[in-house]
């Protein structure tokens, strides 16, 4: 089928190149003029696994292209809508602008029973605004929600748990339905979950599943919070509890908690939205769910504080990771960032490696020192804070190379990824996010 995405940011140019490898003639369409060149030639604007190749690939074949003109989307028997939804800059929710300007740019190019696939992130009722503006042109909108995680991205997209469509009343609307079901002919064939719901459904599965995703992880941060006044072990406690199947382990991750483009904005855009419906207090937990994340980049400051007597001004800290999470070098709202920019407002002499997420964090936080090499970073260290879990600093140091580098013994595990016996026995002293 022809395809053309909207946005190629980590959203659109994943799914314009996963579309493209499924066998799609796609074309991928950005306002950024270096973006789309990038793209051209088969370069990724991110770090992300797996994209390089399917988009070299796509590139080569000629089944995918890139292109700033609005006008080439003409044609396309779906039309994916893949921009960014940031958070306001002067409130919680979300900021439409881009995708009411994405859909201003593209209606003059649409043809009656073209379909429209809204993927960005958006407040429950914008699908609903929008569809009318498209049904003008004789198109329909479809809600098709995204559920990538960055570093998975390509697998998530092109084998995802579950496919979400939300769609009109009527037979424009399943006939809308089939049209994605043909688009994504191979997760439908191989059974994956196919759901057609309406568009408010479909708007709401997405930012719930952020907002469980979210709550998961606050829950086990706030259980740290109780573990450190009681001498409890928060991974014990996650292990114990985890084996529970209603319960399950994973995102019961204790640490500085979560970051990123997507949970953070997303809890709060719901938090406005219920407001402006009346229903605040449905979701008044989310402001909690985000307060008790916050605390935690707090936390692991005071650790670095109190492991070094009381004051870091001056101690060299060495902070292992940048990106909000492994396997990726994007740093929007990254907790690893924000506890390397508040030691150094304390005055601490604060070394920063990452093995992605360097040049990102640079541009940002130029105030801050990046040193590219882990061993170089740790050289000298008074103590060490590590805040990304990559396998560099979880799996390939070892506690005894890591003694033969470093000035102090002191490592803060704010991802509570290390093994804190181990460390101890080469003379460490460990300090964890709720563990003794
Ligand atoms: C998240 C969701 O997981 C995706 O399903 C969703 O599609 C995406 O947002 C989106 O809305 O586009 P992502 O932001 O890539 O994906 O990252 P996650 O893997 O969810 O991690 C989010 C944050 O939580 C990271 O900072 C991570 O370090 C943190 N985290 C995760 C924890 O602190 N503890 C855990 O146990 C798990």
């Amino acid at each position: 089928m022809r395809l053309s995405v909207i946005g190629c940011g980590y959203l659109g140019a994943v799914h314009a190149a996963a579309m493209a490898s499924i066998g799609h003639e796609v074309v991928g369409i950005d306002v950024d003029e270096s973006k789309v060149t990038a793209l051209r030639e088969g370069r990724a604007p991110f770090f992300e696994p797996g994209l390089p190749e399917i988009l070299t690939e796509g590139v080569a074949s000629g089944g995918l292209t890139f292109t700033t003109d609005i006008a080439a989307a003409a044609g396309a028997a779906v039309h994916f809508i893949g921009v960014g939804t940031p958070q306001q800059k002067d409130g919680y929710g979300a900021d439409l602008t881009y995708v009411n300007a994405a859909v201003d740019a593209l209606l003059p190019h649409l043809s009656p029973g073209d379909i429209v696939a809204g993927k960005s992130t958006v407040p429950v009722g914008t699908a609903a605004v929008l569809a009318e503006r498209i049904a003008k042109k004789g198109a329909t909108l479809v809600w098709n929600p995204e559920f990538l995680r960055e570093g998975w991205a390509v697998k998530d997209t092109i084998d995802p748990d579950r496919l979400v469509t939300g769609v009109p009343e009527g037979s424009a609307g399943e006939r809308a339905a089939d049209i994605l079901r043909e688009v994504y002919h191979p997760s439908v064939a191989k059974g994956t979950p196919f759901i057609v719901t309406d568009y408010a459904t479909a708007e709401l599965v997405k930012v719930a599943a952020n907002a469980f995703l979210a709550t998961k992880i606050s829950f086990i941060n706030a259980m740290a919070e109780i573990a450190e006044v009681t001498g409890a072990d928060v991974t014990a406690l996650a292990d114990a509890i985890g084996h529970d199947a209603r319960i399950g382990r994973r995102f019961l991750g204790a640490g500085v908690g979560f970051g990123g483009g997507c949970l953070p904005k997303d809890i709060r855009a719901f938090s406005a939205r219920a407001e402006e419906l009346g229903r605040g207090e449905s979701v008044a937990f989310l402001r909690e769910i985000d307060a008790i994340n916050l605390r935690r980049r707090e936390r692991a400051v005071q650790l670095v504080i109190s492991s070094l007597g009381g004051s870091v001004h001056g101690k060299r800290v060495a902070v292992l990771g940048a990106a909000f999470k492994p396997h990726s070098d994007d740093i929007r709202d990254s907790p690893a960032l924000d506890v390397a920019v508040r030691l150094r407002g304390l005055g601490a002499d604060v070394v920063v490696t990452d093995p992605q997420a360097i040049e990102n964090s640079r541009r940002v936080h130029p105030q801050l020192t990046y040193i590219e090499d882990r061993d170089e970073a740790l050289t000298g260290a008074d103590a060490v804070v590590v805040v990304t879990e990559w396998d560099e600093y979880r799996r390939q140091l070892s506690p005894e190379h890591a003694a033969s580098l470093t000035h102090g013994r002191i490592i803060v595990d704010g991802r509570n990824c290390l093994d804190p016996a181990a460390w101890r026995a080469a003379g460490w002293e460990y300090y964890g996010m709720g563990r003794p």
